[in-house]
């Protein structure tokens, strides 16, 4: 079960001051997370490169940076993020099959460890980009391990036929290129699985595929320094992170007897429990025999639910008397499919009431939009028990038009 990390005093606070919807996160709990991978995985020592795509917010990078992790970028915007929040260049990755020249030039010219390529006209745009900067790009290949990670097909990576990496053998003529190039510098080796796995076995059979190959690399004169094994590890809704021990027993060992420096990604798992929605009732409806309760944030502000079917628990503030009734937590949005909760049991909560839609920390602001031209929500930033502050204002309706032209 997932601690109550936020206070309903403090959320009322909060609430009465910003309005709703807005996001509310737990300093404490992102650095006790980074504690935990560390703790975990401290015989390895290894790079944690926190998976900025999870929750962007520069305030939450800063966090993480000042705390000593890394950062695995997936965009030129998410490096100059990663780049204002303060983490170090030589601890930020940048991963991603779509990388432009101009991206790869921003990464190279910042001075980053490496970058994960995809495909063979990745790496030959990379070694051109490489050459007219006069320098040496580090590389690591993604490679794509044929894992099936057992869990949704939206979040699956590391299956062959996903978009995703590259076979071994593909990956063997990747870095037999790169080894040849003058301005190529072969380093590492990566796979990611897909998002929300609960178990290490996946892992460990993508691990031992790696070791093997890595060792076929050796053979080949070509020596690596980094193993990348990704991010991943999952965390269930309304449950704060498992211990990663049980993936640090498979991965520590598999890189030390390889002789290579263990780097993670982890997102989700950093930041889902540590972040909450908090949202207002507005009205309450029966339709048939289903009830809705229609609050002030909708599938623009947490797409989850809708895209995924993920399952956030709802934490009323007051608590009404009744006896629970089942309930369709919904947004304004004009979509059937506009649900934050589907068949919560709850008591009715009364209209004004504020609905704290739990486990929103990951892909929850990151993935929000303005759909329906409905302005992004607030963040604030909780750190012990009482003290806040805002780190992102709630758009506006100016914001909504900014970059339009007549
Ligand atoms: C390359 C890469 N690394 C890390 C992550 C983070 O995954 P998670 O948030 O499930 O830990 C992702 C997620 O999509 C990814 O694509």
């Amino acid at each position: 079960m997932m601690r109550n990390i936020f206070p309903d005093k403090l959320v009322e606070r909060i609430a009465a001051k910003t309005g709703t919807p807005v996001y509310i996160y737990s300093a404490d709990r992102i650095t006790a997370n980074l504690e935990a991978y560390r703790k975990a995985f401290a015989p390895a020592g290894p790079l944690i490169c926190y998976a900025m795509k999870a929750n962007s917010n520069c305030a939450i990078a800063g966090l993480l940076a000042r705390s000593g992790a890394g950062a695995d970028v997936v965009s030129g915007g998410e490096l100059y993020r990663a780049l204002r929040a303060g983490f170090r260049p030589d601890r930020i990755i940048f991963s991603g099959v779509g990388k432009t020249a101009e991206e790869m030039a921003f990464a190279l010219r910042s001075g980053i460890r490496f970058l994960n390529v995809e495909s063979l006209e990745e790496l030959e745009l990379l070694e051109r980009t490489a050459a007219r900067m006069r320098l040496k790009a580090p590389v690591s290949v993604r490679v794509n391990p044929d894992v099936d990670p057992h869990t949704h097909k939206f979040i699956t990576t590391g299956k062959i036929g996903s978009k995703f990496g590259v076979s071994f053998a593909e990956a063997g003529r990747l870095y037999s290129f790169a080894a040849a190039s003058g301005y190529l510098e072969p380093v590492g080796l990566h796979f990611h699985l897909g998002s929300q796995i609960y178990s290490a076995r996946p892992y460990a059979l993508a691990v031992s595929a790696a070791v093997r190959f890595i060792r076929g690399l050796e053979k080949k004169g070509i020596r690596l320094k980094y193993l990348d094994i990704g991010g991943g590890w999952g965390v269930k809704e309304g449950e704060d992170m498992p211990s990663p021990s049980a993936l640090a027993r498979i991965a520590v060992p598999a890189a030390k007897s390889v002789g290579l420096e263990l780097i993670l990604e982890p997102g989700r798992s950093m930041v889902a429990a540590a972040g909450a929605l908090a949202v207002k009732t507005l009205y309450r409806k029966k339709s048939g025999p289903k009830r809705y309760v229609i609050t002030d944030g909708a599938m623009n502000d947490l797409i989850r639910p809708a895209l995924y079917g993920a399952e956030h628990p709802v934490r009323p503030l007051v608590k009404r008397p009744g006896p629970p009734v089942r309930l369709n937590i919904a947004g304004p949005v004009c979509e059937s499919s506009d649900l934050l909760a589907s068949g919560v049991r709850l008591p009715l909560p009364s209209r004004g009431d504020i609905l704290l839609i739990l486990s929103a920390g990951a892909y929850g602001f990151a993935m929000s939009s303005q759909y329906n031209s409905r302005p992004r929500a607030a963040e604030v930033l909780v750190t012990g028990r009482r003290s806040w502050r805002l780190i992102r204002e709630r758009e506006t309706y100016r914001d909504l038009i900014t970059k339009e032209k007549r």
